[in-house]
């Protein structure tokens, strides 16, 4: 059985114990978001220290996608995304 989360509403497969960074990397996206100054969010240091490669956790927030291991059915969004929905809600 396949394991796969899900990014902005698509599904990515996963390997046991890999991060969410590694396997958005693996299925092609190397851009994981806007940060607030308007900065591409990928990975930069790789060890939880940079909040480059923040992402949008449905259950807990903001985590930072180089540390947080890849889980089945767990919902992720990118920054942008997020800011898209938040507008929507807006108008
Ligand atoms: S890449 Fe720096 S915190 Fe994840």
């Amino acid at each position: 059985m396949t394991n796969t989360f899900l990014w902005n509403g698509k599904p990515i497969e996963f390997n046991s114990g890999e991060t969410v960074a590694n396997a958005l990397h693996r299925s092609g996206h190397f851009i994981f978001g806007i940060s607030p100054n308007g900065q591409n969010r990928s990975v930069f240091c790789g060890i939880g220290q940079c909040q480059n490669c923040l992402v949008e956790d449905e259950q807990r927030g903001e985590v930072e996608a180089c540390l947080i291991l890849c889980k089945r059915d767990m919902r992720l969004f990118s920054s942008d995304m997020v800011v898209k929905s938040r507008e929507a809600q807006d108008d």
